[in-house]
Formats: structure tokens, sequence, C-alpha cells
């Protein structure tokens, strides 16, 4: 209530609401410690505190050094205490003290306030609501030079009360004057403000300070006037001059009768905003109409209500809204209707919200409304309306009409309501917070320049709308949109909306039909940030533009609330971060990249293999090794057959041709056996130039060489094939492989032996080397380690020590 006079007041009075916990952490500029039944200020206050709310206590005495450590005190609320006694000297430390509430205390002389001496800075005083006598003010407050607002109450009031602020120049001054009892004709004039509330006495109706009020004051508020007389009626009959420009009635309890004479009374005084809340009319009787011939700024009247159950409404409207006002406001009332002037009105602004008005407002049993033409604002928001086609009927013949607010509502619009009739000019319209779906855009008009549709149900602009060629703002905040429209249907579009739709993957290519769009803010949509959002975060530099890139050489676009507004909402992982933040890479996202960074590789690969095997035989080695690894395993799993090696001596019984002596001497026999004896892994191998036992008949040694050998090594060559010997060999060797089921025969190919150089009667051998594969001794020195290693992986086997031959 009080502090209405200066707006900062009420951000101090939130601040000072705020709970002590959270205010501590301010580093105690604010400090909350009203309500706590403190009976003296605290002794232990920070020095920091700059604004102490001590109200509604039961403080009774203020003291010298009260505030002596306090010296960045400006605001101090002492208000809902028990004060009858302020120490002169209690401010003396405070220089910086600006606003001091002391309304509901106990203090008793208003000429003995010494204590304001000492407090020169004060701008907002407040002693209304104490036990003064008198209001007369001491000398003390003609030193108040910066005081702006002044609350004062007493119960008599006499002449020359505010000589000592005479001086002063206030901008509002507050009278409590619930207590009055005596009030001397005149005592008002000697203040000076702009303007004067009064808080008139409680169930009577005092008219001498009513009549100094308007008198004196340009802008005056009259509140709790419990059923006024018609007051202005009576100036006027006693010719007083009336001073008042701006008169507002508060918290008024009266009869339509007083109303409506007090509204006729202002249209003929020097009043032209008059203005009205919280009235309630107890009495409904008459049928009165306006004065005609005067004007009004503005008339204005909210929080009405009607007290009794059956009375004329349409006469209400119909006196309401022939009030000749440019600006007419008839607000937060029950009301469910409006009629139509009956003579072409000057109303300029109408204001009709917080109604219960349906679409048939001003709606004539005669025709649709056409007297409202000087119309030009129109406000209708938290109504009753439902279908958005007749309401346009209703306003089609307000042909001044440029600003049209129909928010809050429940409107709707369907083709089958009919084609719309908006009046021409019609530039702003605000229909947010209703029902409409995209067919709206089928009902608008078309000299549009801001159009509001927040809060609605739209998922898709329409491809073919047109006639919106003006539109420059579009709101579509808080809708269902999936993605960018595009401008076709209005190519002048310079701030486009869409904060809090559905868009995940925004594809921007529409926009480049929006030439003018110079803003556009796509904040709080849930964005998917995978592949197709990069196309849309490329296209925004750091600074928010869109189009600040290369690849966009169309316009350059602000991006309203980037980049905090801009967040992924999937997958997990990049939840809440920032769409700034947000990378992937450009091969994951490139279908065409990830096919040649695939291929590529591949490609090469295969060409390297190619060249590899052409160049170092590969195929070989890989054989080899292939056939290594066989040997290995199958010497590992035929390890355990210690019983088949009964009797056997040597890992190999060595088949070959004399002509091939020299290799097996002089190359296998030293690689098989180990180069130097020592080596525990040497093989030991039966060659018959070595191991024949003299004197036995040759075919005998064959035998015995080939019975005690776990394998046979045949070293076949072009010789091989022609040596009896060595057929004899090879078939004792593959007599013995099937009689002893052995795996024990490993062909060695020194040369090249093309098959039709094999003799026929070495059909085993044909047979053989058909089914079997052989070992190939290579030319090529590197390749020749890896041959002995697979021939010694071949004949490796634990054979059971046997230390001495028996034959030797
Ligand atoms: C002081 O406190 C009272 C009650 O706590 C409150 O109503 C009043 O507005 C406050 N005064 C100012 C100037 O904020
Ligand atoms: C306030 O304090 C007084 C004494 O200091 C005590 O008698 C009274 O009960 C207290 N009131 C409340 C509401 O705590
Ligand atoms: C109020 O204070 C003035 C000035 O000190 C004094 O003359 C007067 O007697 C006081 N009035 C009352 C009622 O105490
Ligand atoms: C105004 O101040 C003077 C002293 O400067 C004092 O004598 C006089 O009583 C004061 N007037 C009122 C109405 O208190
Ligand atoms: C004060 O004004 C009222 C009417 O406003 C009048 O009836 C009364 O006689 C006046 N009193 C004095 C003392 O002038
Ligand atoms: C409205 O006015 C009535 C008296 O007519 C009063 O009792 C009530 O407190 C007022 N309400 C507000 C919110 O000011
Ligand atoms: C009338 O209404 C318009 C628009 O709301 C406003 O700008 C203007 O200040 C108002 N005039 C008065 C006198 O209230
Ligand atoms: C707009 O397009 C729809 C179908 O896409 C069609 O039914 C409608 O008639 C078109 N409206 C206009 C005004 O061209
Ligand atoms: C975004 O990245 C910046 C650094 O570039 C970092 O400071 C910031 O915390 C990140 N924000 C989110 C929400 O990940």
């Amino acid at each position: 209530m009080k502090a209405q006079g200066l707006p900062w007041l009420s951000v101090v009075a939130l601040l000072v609401s705020l709970p002590y916990s959270s205010l501590l952490n301010m580093e105690t500029f604010i400090l909350d410690y009203s309500s706590r039944n403190l009976s003296a200020v605290p002794p232990d206050l920070p020095p920091s505190v700059q604004c102490l709310d001590v109200s509604q206590n039961r403080i009774w005495t203020l003291k010298k050094h009260d505030f002596h450590r306090t010296p960045r005190l400006h605001f101090l609320n002492l208000s809902w205490n028990i004060l009858e006694d302020i120490h002169p000297d209690t401010f003396i430390s405070t220089p910086l003290l600006a606003t001091l509430d002391l309304s509901h205390n106990s203090l008793k002389n208003l000429s003995h306030q010494q204590y304001l001496v000492k407090a020169q800075n004060l701008q907002y005083l407040d002693l209304s609501s104490n036990l003064f006598a008198v209001m007369a003010l001491g000398y003390e407050f003609s030193k108040l030079m910066k005081l702006k607002w002044l609350g004062l109450s007493a119960r008599i009031i006499q002449n020359n009360n505010f000589v000592n602020v005479s001086d002063l120049h206030l901008q509002t001054l507050f009278i409590q004057a619930q207590d009055l009892t005596v009030y001397e004709n005149g005592s008002l004039t000697g203040a000076k403000s702009d303007k004067i509330v009064i808080l008139m006495p409680s169930n009577v109706f005092d008219l001498p300070i009513i009549v100094d009020a308007l008198t004196s004051f340009k802008q005056v508020e009259l509140r709790g006037l419990y059923n006024p007389e018609d007051f202005l009626g009576i100036l006027v009959t006693r010719k007083v001059r009336i001073q008042t420009v701006n008169l507002h009635l508060s918290s008024v309890w009266s009869t339509w009768k007083v109303i409506t004479a007090l509204t006729n009374r202002a249209l003929m005084s020097t009043i032209c905003q008059f203005s009205m809340s919280n009235l309630t009319l107890y009495d409904m009787y008459g049928d009165y109409f306006v004065i005609q011939g005067y004007s009004l700024d503005s008339f204005s009247i909210r929080q009405a209500s009607v007290t009794v159950f059956i009375f004329n409404q349409l006469s209400l409207y119909d006196f309401i809204i022939n009030i000749p006002a440019r600006n007419l406001t008839f607000a937060q009332s029950p009301i469910v209707h409006m009629t139509c002037p009956k003579v072409v009105s000057m109303i300029q602004m109408l204001d009709l919200s917080d109604c219960v008005l349906t679409e048939n407002v001003f709606k004539d049993p005669l025709g649709e409304c056409n007297t409202l033409s000087n119309l030009e604002i129109l406000v209708l928001k938290r109504n009753n309306l439902r279908q958005l086609m007749p309401l346009t009927s209703r306003v089609q013949l307000m042909s001044s009409l440029r600003h049209v607010d129909f928010s809050q509502n429940s409107l709707t619009y369907e083709e089958t309501q009919g084609r719309c009739n908006w009046p021409s000019k019609i530039s702003h319209l605000d229909l947010s917070f209703n029902e409409f779906e995209q067919t709206v855009f089928k009902c608008l008009p078309t000299a549009l320049v801001n159009l509001n549709l927040q809060n609605n149900h739209i998922s898709a602009i329409p491809a073919n709308i047109s006639g919106l060629d003006s539109l420059k703002v579009l709101d579509l905040t808080a809708n269902r949109l999936l993605d960018l429209p595009d401008c076709l249907g209005y190519p002048k579009l310079q701030k486009l909306v869409l904060r809090g739709n559905f868009l995940h993957a925004p594809s921007t290519g529409s926009l480049k039909t929006c030439s003018h769009l110079t803003v556009v803010d796509m904040s709080m949509n849930p964005y998917i940030c995978t592949c197709p959002l990069r196309e849309f975060t490329n296209l925004i530099d750091e600074k928010g533009t869109l189009g600040g890139s290369n690849s966009w050489k169309y316009q350059r676009i602000t991006v309203a609330h980037w980049p905090d507004g801009y967040r992924c909402s999937y997958p997990e992982y990049w939840r809440k971060a920032m769409l700034k933040n947000f990378s992937m890479l450009e091969i994951t996202c490139n279908a065409g990249l990830l096919a040649v960074t695939i291929l590529v590789p591949a490609i090469i690969l295969i060409i390297a293999v190619g060249i590899l095997c052409q160049q170092l035989d590969l195929p070989w080695y890989i054989s080899m090794i292939w056939k290594w690894t066989r040997a290995k395993h199958h010497a590992r799993s035929s390890q355990q057959r210690q019983e088949d090696l009964q009797g056997v001596h040597f890992h190999a019984f060595i088949s070959y041709s004399q002509r091939n002596a020299n290799w097996v001497i002089g190359q296998l026999l030293p690689k098989l056996e180990g180069e130097d004896s020592s080596t525990q892994n040497g093989l030991r191998v039966c060659h018959h130039e070595r191991d024949f036992i003299p004197g036995r008949p040759i075919l005998d040694n064959i035998l015995h060489c080939i019975e005690q050998s776990r394998c046979c090594v045949f070293v076949l060559s072009s010789h091989f094939v022609q040596s009896d010997w060595c057929h004899y060999e090879l078939y004792f060797a593959s007599h013995q492989w099937i009689t002893r089921g052995m795996d024990n025969i490993i062909l060695i190919l020194l040369e090249p032996l093309p098959t039709y150089l094999i003799p026929s009667k070495y059909y085993q051998l044909k047979a053989m080397m058909a089914r079997r594969t052989y070992l190939e001794w290579p030319q090529d020195t590197a390749k020749q380690r890896l041959f002995w290693a697979n021939l010694r992986a071949a004949l490796q086997a634990d054979l059971p020590d046997c230390g001495e031959r028996e034959w030797e």
C-alpha cells in the first residue's frame, strides 16, 4: 500500500521478505528480523547491512547507539512495533538513510521528532498510524529537503499544521484519516504534493477533507469510500473550483446512482482521468444516462461487483460503453456482455479483459456494431471467447481497428465457421494462449504486421497461405511445429519466434525464402543431436549468426538466445549439452566419405597383397607355414602313442638317388641332425652310407632301417625315379605305412617332377604325389630356413631313448 510512491521500495520489500538464511549469503546487505519478538534493535548488526527490516516486533525505544555501527544503512522498516521514544541521535551514524517506515507505532508528539534532524537524506518517511493527537509537523520536517513520500495520521487536523513543510515539494502525501475526529476546513491546502492519497475515515463520509483534496491537488486517490455522496455534484453546486485532473477511487462501497452521478460530474469537471477499483455496488436502482457534450481522456473500472441479483444489466452496459472517453476500461468484472454505443463513439482504446464475455459481445439485434468506428485498440483477453469467425464479424465495422488482443481465451477456427471478416487496418493481432490449429492462417487480417500465436496447437504452417504480405513479426512460441516454416506466405517477415516447439533437426533450407528475416528464435526446442543436426549447427557461427559461415550466401540472421537456449534433448550422451558444443566427426555422418575411407584401404590392401604374392612368393610361405603348423600339431597329437614307437630308433630314414647324395649329405643331414652334434634337438637319421650294417644284404639293411625309423623321407628328383633301389625303398616304406597305419612318408621334391616323367611302375608314387602334399625344395635361400623348419617339425617326435643301437 504505502510503497506505491516509490517503485523501488517494492523491490526492496521483496528482497526483505526473502528467508533470512538466503539473505545472509548476500554479504548481509539485507537483513530480515521481522516478526521475531524482539524488544530492542539487535546489538550485533553487521556493519555492511544496507536494508534492515525489524517490523512486527515489540521494540519500544530506539537508543543512541542502536545504529552507530551500520554506516551503510539506507532502508529501515520499524513498522508494527510499539515505539514510544526515539533518541535524537539515533540516526547520527547513518547518513545514507533514505527510507524510514515508522508506521503503526505509539509515537505521540508530531511536533517533537528530533531524530529527523540527523536524517536529512530521507526520501520516504512513513509516520502514519501512530498516536499523534494533532497533525502539527515540527520544525524538523522543514529540513527534509529530499523528501518525496510522506505518510501521516492524526486525530485532529488543523489549519497551519503543514506550515513547516510548505517549502517541501512532495510527490505523494499519504494521509491515513481513519481515526480522524476533527478536520478544520482548508487544513490540507498548506501541503504541497503532486499527489494526495487519503485513506478515508471508516464508515463516515467526511466531505471537507475531500473538498480540500480536490481543490489543492492534481492527482487524488481516495481509498475506502464507504457509501459516499455525489461529492463532485456538491462541489459544483457550491461553485468550488476543482483542480484535480486525475481522480482514482479505490475500495468503494456504493450505489449505481452515486457512481453514475460521479461519472457524469467528472465528465463536466476538470477531471480527465477517472478511475475506480474494487467497486462494490449494493444497489442498482435506476436507469441512468451519460451526459453528452463532454469527454474524458480515460475512464476505468476494475474489480467491480454487484451484490444484488436482479438488475437491468443492459442499462449498466449501455451506460459504460456510452461514456465519451478516449480510453475506456471495464475489466476484472463478471460481465457477460457489452453493448454497442448508441451513437458514433470517440473510444479509441477499449479494454474489456478478465470478464466473461462471449463472441456475442457488441452484438445488436439490428446488426453488427458500427458506432465503434474510432476504436483503434481492442483488448478482450481472458474472456470466454470460443470461435474466431463470429468474432471477426463483430469487429468488422470497426474500421479504425489496428491492434486487437484476443489472447487467453479458448478460441478455435475451422473452415466450417465460414469466411472471416476482419476490418482492413488491423496490424497487430494477439491470438496467444488459445486453441488454434494451422487453419487459423486462413482467418487472418491482410494488413497484419505483427502476429502473436504463442501457446496454440499449430503443428505446421499451410503451404499456400496468402495475403500476409506486410507481416514482419510472427511469434509461434510454444506450438507444435516439427520443422522450420518457409516464408512464401509472408515474404517480408523480419522476426520469427519458434521458441519451445518440437523442432529436433531443423532444415534451414526453408529460411532461404525469408529474404528480410533478421532475427529467428529457435531456443528451447528438443534438439536431437545426431548427424542431421550438424547441418543446422554448422550454419550458426560463434556469435549466433545464421549464415555467418560461407556456405550460406543468402543473408545473415541473428539467432536469438544463442547459445544458452539451444540444448540437446537426445541422445543421452549429449543431453542438456549446448548445441554450440555439439560436434560429430565428418566421417560418421558422410556416407560417401565413409565408403571412401573403407574402400580405399581395402583396395590398397588387395594391391599390396597382390604385389607381395608376386614379388615375395607369399602363397608359398603361407602354405609352408600352414604345413608347419599342421606338422607341429600332428607331432603333438601323436605324441601320446608311445607304444607305437616301440623299437623305433630313428626319426627318419632318407631315401634318395645317389645322384642327389651331394644335397643330402651336404645340406639335409647337417640340417636335420644339427650342424654341431651337441644340439639336443638333433634328429636321428638312418643314412645307409653310415648306418647300414656292413655284411648284411642290402635289402635287409633297407628293411631294418625302415622298420627302425619313424618316418621315411623320399628325396624326389628325376634321378630318384630312375633308381631301382629307390623303388624298393618306396615300396617297403609304403608297405610299412599300411601295416603300421602310421603317417610316415614325407616327400621332398628337389626339382619340379612332371608326372609324365615318372615311370609307370611308380604308380604308387604318382598316387602319393597326387594325394598328399609334398615339400618343394626352394632355390631361394631366404625360403630355405622355413623349409628346414617345416621338415624338422614334421619329423620331430620323442623317441624312446635307446642309447646304443642294438646291432652296433
Ligand atoms: C514494512 O513492513 C511492513 C510489514 O512487515 C510492510 O507492510 C511494509 O510495506 C514495510 N514497509 C516498507 C516501506 O516496505
Ligand atoms: C515474546 O517474548 C516475551 C518475553 O520476552 C514472551 O513473554 C512472549 O511469550 C514472547 N512471544 C512469543 C510469541 O514468542
Ligand atoms: C510536543 O512537543 C512540543 C515541543 O517539544 C512541546 O512543546 C509540546 O508540549 C509537546 N506536546 C505534547 C502533547 O507532549
Ligand atoms: C514549525 O516550526 C517552528 C519552529 O521553527 C515552531 O515554532 C512551530 O510550532 C512549528 N509549527 C508547527 C505547526 O508545529
Ligand atoms: C467547513 O466546510 C463545511 C462544508 O464543507 C461547512 O459546512 C462548514 O461550515 C465549514 N466550517 C468552517 C469553520 O468554515
Ligand atoms: C475492497 O473493498 C472492500 C470495501 O468495499 C474492502 O473491505 C476490501 O478490503 C477491499 N479489497 C481490496 C483488495 O482492497
Ligand atoms: C490510453 O491507452 C493508450 C494505449 O493503451 C495509452 O498509451 C495511453 O497512455 C492511454 N491514455 C490515458 C490517458 O490513459
Ligand atoms: C491450399 O492447398 C490445399 C491442399 O494442399 C487445397 O485444398 C486448398 O484449396 C489450397 N488453398 C488455396 C487458397 O489455394
Ligand atoms: C561448452 O563448451 C565450453 C567450452 O567451449 C564449456 O566451457 C562449457 O562448459 C560447455 N557447456 C556445456 C553445457 O557443455
